[in-house]
């Protein structure tokens, strides 16, 4: 079978040969994959930088963001059959730290965790995959165009759970943590697939959202956020500390720009007892220079906190499939036009070492759907 491969470090990536996998397990599931998404992480692996292959391999196989068909599932499997549509999911624990004991990979605490397609372990990017049922996270049958949305709405979701659980804990509010939010305004800032796919679970959960990018007001990420609800700010006009006064004050900051300039120049904009938390991955950015003293007065004067969030666990994974069907059933093929671009595997170049201006999701694919 096909499957796209890296020699990490280099910017070497190809079409591989790869034995087709076998179930070996009775808890074992075998995946026909169906759509992979590039995102940031997988161009910086093309590119050379963050990615190690697995102990005693040259190559890894990339890929993370999967989507595919049941093909076969072992003796002990209870939740997927065959023609079920679903996704695995990304991490795997190092297995000693508590965490990890606890299926909290994302949190892993030793790091050695694994993660499938960028760190030690073979990805997605292929015609086949087997894994254990644990990592089986199933989409319903009606949502075949979005499926391939739930690892990065997997990352948002947990970004918002964790941002929301820390408000509840430490501002002593009682119900749903989920509560705070309703009716407070957000800032999302950079409105590429994890800024908009987090725009929606905020607007679901009835925040007022203001989404920051630096694109014409016309083109299709701001429009796609004004059909979901959202009031879109574009960056080069408005400075961050200028929003409190024409929108109110922002309570939450949801940063998916991955550039660690802005990152820094955002926290001007959060108000009293506001909660940022960071999703982007800089790579590679100039050193920068920052009124640190300033920034340290205003997060203690103001009660602020910043929490950084990676990866995702099962439940996100969940909440994520179900808000996207809540998407979908509230904005209709709306929420699919994510996804821009969709090229066969073995024209990958075109999505993984290029990246159109007008792209938002782009996906490899590997098969129709059977
Ligand atoms: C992936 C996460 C992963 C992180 C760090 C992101 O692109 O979506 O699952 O944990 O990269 O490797």
């Amino acid at each position: 079978m096909k499957a796209i491969a890296i020699v990490p470090g280099t910017t070497q990536v190809s079409l591989v040969d790869r034995p087709e996998p076998k179930l070996n397990a009775p808890d074992e599931i075998k995946l026909r994959v169906l759509r992979v998404g590039i995102c940031g992480t997988d161009r910086e692996e093309v590119a050379g930088g963050r990615a190690d292959a697995p102990p005693g391999q040259k190559e890894l196989v990339i890929g993370h963001e999967m989507f595919g068909q049941v093909v076969e599932v072992g003796a002990g499997v209870k939740s997927a059959r065959p023609g079920d549509l679903g996704c695995f999911t990304v991490r795997r624990g190092c297995g000693h730290c508590p965490f990890c004991l606890a299926d909290r990979s994302d949190l892993c605490s030793s790091g050695d965790y694994t993660e499938r397609g960028i760190r030690k372990r073979d990805g997605y990017e292929t015609e086949f995959v087997v894994d254990q049922e644990k990592y089986f996270v199933k989409v319903p049958s009606d949502m075949s165009s979005l499926g391939v949305l739930a690892e990065p709405m997997s990352v948002s979701e947990k970004a918002i759970d964790e941002a929301l659980a820390v408000q509840q804990a430490r501002l002593g509010i009682s119900g749903p943590a989920a509560d705070w939010v309703k009716g407070k305004v957000a800032l999302v800032a950079g409105l590429g697939p994890i800024g908009l796919l987090g725009a929606i679970a905020l607007l679901l959960r009835g925040a007022k959202v203001l989404g920051l990018d630096v694109v014409d007001k016309n083109t299709l990420r701001p429009k796609l956020l004004e059909q979901f609800g959202g009031t879109y700010v574009d960056g080069r006009e408005t400075q961050p500390a200028a929003l409190a006064p024409s929108f109110g004050q922002i309570d939450m900051i949801f940063e998916a720009t991955g550039v660690a300039r802005v990152e820094f120049n955002l926290l001007g904009a959060l108000g009293i007892n506001g909660v940022y938390v960071l999703t982007g991955i800089p790579g590679g950015d100039r050193p920068l220079q920052l009124d640190g003293g300033a920034l340290m007065r205003q997060l203690v004067l103001k009660n602020q906190v910043m929490i950084g969030s990676v990866n995702a666990a099962r439940q996100h994974f969940e909440m994520g499939i179900a808000d996207l069907g809540r998407a979908q059933a509230k904005w209709g093929s709306a929420v699919a036009q994510l996804i821009t671009h969709a090229v066969p595997y073995n024209h990958f170049a075109d999505v993984l070492e290029q990246h159109p201006a007008n792209e938002i999701k782009a996906v490899i694919e590997w098969s129709k759907l059977g």
